[in-house]
């Protein structure tokens, strides 16, 4: 981590080009070296990613690694679920299973609001790591997006690695489709919030540029195209949680009608058909932990208040100890001092 995060540091101090990225390495991909043969047996990498459905096992030996990206990808989107959802009942949590695919939870198995949101943005995850990793030449399947390449515009010219997302959302939807087929009304609805997921990304595909010239001067510009951070894809994925349309399918018998009531949503807007339980006991057909334990707080007017949180419970209120790096200076050059600060604080747990 500290490594990585000075050598950051010093291209910051030795560039004064403005557009550095220091997550970016686009210009050593620029040289075009030819990915190295990826040296992993589909067998036994394809065995080490539990439950697989079986068309996803068959894509896995096709194609081991940008598998092997999709599941990162997942892993991703868990993390970011855990985030958005910190201060809700259920926070994602649950989704985080040694051993355990996300994708085969039994939450993701519900018709939920919070089941809708973990699947679009599971889906966006894997469309945004499998882009990614396409442009760094980590897969042999595919490589940059250079269907713009050498195209000039009014003041800069497309050029570099741009991330490889009409990739990315192919795969993402035949792996999702692997996994659920679309022949049930769950199956239509998981669908829709993927397709929506996975149009985050190609909607909010950045333009990164950088500057060429005498001394910067920025004469010229090379721009490429990059995957939005995921922080946003996060962000605009809890917005479209939070409006998400119930789909009333309970007085629609016939299949049919379903399948249109369905097909007439918003293709870009999150869909669900099941009313969420609370979440505040520990349910383990869903597999949901409840709330007690949870850190709530007494001011606030979000979900993690105490009174909402812990559902009328009530809380203890604890002193604890938290240690953080603190104070952090930069010597040049090159490396970073940090002490240690220890915090006090009073905490109130749901009962
Ligand atoms: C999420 O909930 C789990 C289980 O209740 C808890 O252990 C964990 O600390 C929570 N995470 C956050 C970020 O609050
Ligand atoms: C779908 O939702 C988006 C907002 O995400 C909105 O801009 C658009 O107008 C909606 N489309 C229709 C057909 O309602
Ligand atoms: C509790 O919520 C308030 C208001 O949102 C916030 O200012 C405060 O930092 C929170 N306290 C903790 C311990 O998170």
């Amino acid at each position: 981590m500290w490594p990585l995060i000075t050598w950051c540091l010093l291209l910051m101090f030795l560039t004064v080009v403005p557009s550095v990225s220091c997550l970016d390495n686009n210009d050593i991909l620029q040289l075009n070296i030819p990915p190295e043969e990826p040296v992993i047996d589909p067998n036994t990498i394809c065995k080490t990613f539990p439950d697989l459905s079986r068309r996803q096992y068959r894509l896995c030996a096709k194609f081991p690694d940008v598998v092997a990206s999709a599941i990162q990808g997942v892993q991703v989107a868990v993390h970011e679920c855990q985030h958005q959802l910190r201060e809700h009942r259920w926070n994602c949590s649950s989704l985080e299973k040694k051993n355990k695919n996300p994708h085969a939870s039994p939450m993701l198995n519900k018709g939920y609001k919070e089941s809708a949101f973990a699947y679009a943005l599971a889906s966006a995850g894997v469309t945004h790591q499998v882009s990614k990793a396409c442009s760094m030449g980590k897969l042999k399947s595919c490589g940059c997006d250079m269907s713009n390449h050498g195209q000039i515009k009014d003041n800069f010219e497309w050029g570099g690695c741009s991330h490889n997302v009409e990739f990315g959302d192919r795969f993402a939807k035949k792996f999702t489709i692997a996994r659920d087929r679309a022949r049930d009304i769950h199956g239509r609805i998981n669908h829709h919030n993927n397709r929506a997921g996975r149009m985050v990304i190609l909607k909010n595909v950045r333009k990164q540029c950088k500057c060429h010239g005498m001394s910067g001067s920025c004469e010229i510009r090379t721009c490429w195209k990059v995957s939005p951070d995921f922080r946003v894809v996060g962000d605009i994925l809890k917005d479209k949680y939070e409006r998400a349309s119930l789909v009333d399918l309970s007085n629609k018998a016939d299949k049919k009608s379903r399948r249109r009531l369905v097909k007439k949503q918003n293709k870009s807007e999150l869909v669900y058909y099941e009313k969420s339980p609370n979440f505040c006991d520990p349910d383990p057909l869903v597999d949901a932990p409840g709330t007690t334990g949870r850190y709530c707080n007494k001011t606030t007017k979000g979900p993690s208040n105490c009174d909402t949180l812990c559902c009328g419970r009530g809380y203890n209120t604890m002193k604890i100890r938290r240690t953080e790096r603190c104070n952090c200076k930069f010597h040049w050059c090159c490396y970073v001092v940090c002490q240690t600060c220890v915090y006090n604080e009073w905490v109130t747990v749901c009962k």
